[in-house]
């Protein structure tokens, strides 16, 4: 089943059980915490459910564009991270419990989506005792109509306890995972050979500035926020092993392929390079269309900080300093937004056309400055401490470094700081 149609199912799924459709609010989070982007769907129902607005509909469902940077360096690394994703979400604001949300999703992954009934596990809160919360028994008991208990894990506040940032609304939740091969014998283990796909919580508390529960908003177990990523349940559809191979990713895969003269059978470090930008190319994408351009703080600072890592991975593998983000635009902005927008495309085309020469310019100038101390202090070793200030003082990565120094300065003792400021 197509991208597209996957998340038509689920919207159709939850109108018909007389859910509101929202629109997808846009990307800035603008609540004045230090969260800049809008990272799951319930940031935009934030105020209704801690009752600053007065609330229209009690029962809410849609498909949310998401950017969650905090797992950037994963990115294009393993097969199903992502900066820039949809996040498919239905939330009851004091009207359905967890048992009608357990349900929701069984009857959607098991009947519409037709997932078999032997691929699915799920966990559930143990408690903890340190916030004084109690093992989630109710959902066990819930759970327990739908899946056989030897299916079932319980698991700690890091794993099952979710929260927005650390003071906001949180509460334990039950998270429902996919068995991604085709053995139905294998141990569960999260992460592994089975991902993750929907997450739904109970939302029970306010978390403060000092860390502490809150819990006098909430007097019913009926408020509930769930999420799954539709490119997950794409993948797990489409029978395929990573997200980077779903269908919406196929003509921008081929795209990149075409830009970069990646003719041959790429191997791994070339296939981390494809979903590197593959990923940041969407995020890149969403965040210029909502007038951002590169900055040195804030929201710019980021949207800097993904173009910058294509371009230098890029530089990495294939030796070369020149643009083509740009080029790769038109077809990203079709796959983020399912339509085209020239007028709108033509001018993130040129200001990113700039960022990446503004880019290599600052490399170019500073690989000089990096010679010149090299020069002037007679530098001959280069150890941990010296990689260090280079990558500091003028953000040069290890590798530039290697590339540009007279083969008679001695590297040594580097190793140990690799995973540093490797990118
Ligand atoms: N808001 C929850 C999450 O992002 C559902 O996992």
């Amino acid at each position: 089943m197509k991208y597209n149609k996957i998340k038509k199912k689920f919207i159709y799924f939850f109108l018909k059980k007389k859910h509101k459709i929202i629109n997808y609010s846009t990307i800035i989070n603008n609540d004045n915490s230090k969260m800049l982007f809008i990272n799951s769907g319930i940031n935009k129902l934030k105020d209704y459910f801690l009752k600053n607005k007065k609330i229209k509909y009690t029962r809410i469902a849609n498909a949310q564009k998401c950017i969650r940077i905090n797992d950037i360096k994963s990115v294009g690394k393993d097969n199903f991270h992502h900066t820039f994703f949809e996040m498919l979400g239905n939330w009851s604001i004091g009207n359905y419990n967890m048992y009608k949300a357990i349900k929701y999703s069984w009857t959607l992954i098991t009947k519409i989506f037709n997932i078999s009934k032997d691929r699915i596990y799920v966990t559930i809160f143990k408690g903890n005792k340190e916030h004084k919360l109690k093992k989630d028994i109710k959902t066990y008991i819930y759970w327990k109509q739908f899946i056989n208990k030897n299916k079932i894990f319980f698991k700690g506040f890091k794993d099952n306890f979710w929260k927005i940032d650390n003071f906001n609304l949180c509460g334990p939740c039950t998270e429902i995972y996919i068995n991604i091969t085709k053995n139905n014998n294998i141990k569960f283990k999260k992460n592994k050979n089975f991902i993750e796909l929907w997450n739904i919580v109970n939302i029970k508390y306010i978390i403060n500035k000092k860390k502490i529960l809150l819990n006098n908003n909430f007097s019913s177990n009926n408020y509930i926020d769930t999420g799954m990523g539709l490119e997950r349940l794409a993948m797990i559809l489409q029978n395929k092993k990573s997200t980077y191979d779903i269908d919406i990713f196929n003509p921008i895969k081929k795209k990149i392929k075409k830009v970069l003269n990646i003719f041959s059978k790429h191997n791994k470090k070339y296939k981390i390079l494809i979903n590197i930008i593959i990923d940041h190319i969407r995020s890149i994408c969403y965040i210029m269309n909502n007038n951002i351009y590169p900055d040195n703080k804030k929201y710019g600072y980021v949207l800097r900080k993904l173009i910058r890592r294509c371009l230098i991975y890029r530089y990495k593998i294939q030796d070369k300093k020149t643009p083509f983000l740009y080029k790769i635009i038109n077809i990203a902005y079709k796959i983020v937004f399912n339509k085209e927008d020239n007028k709108k495309i033509d001018i993130i085309k040129t200001k990113l056309k700039d960022e990446e020469n503004f880019y290599f310019l600052s490399i170019k100038k500073n690989i000089k400055l990096m010679l010149l101390y090299l020069k002037n202090n007679n530098i001959k070793i280069l150890d941990k401490n010296k990689i260090l200030y280079i990558y500091s003082t003028y953000g040069i990565y290890y590798f530039i470094v290697k590339r540009n120094i007279n083969k008679k300065i001695k590297i040594i003792d580097f190793k140990d700081i690799k995973n540093n400021i490797e990118l």
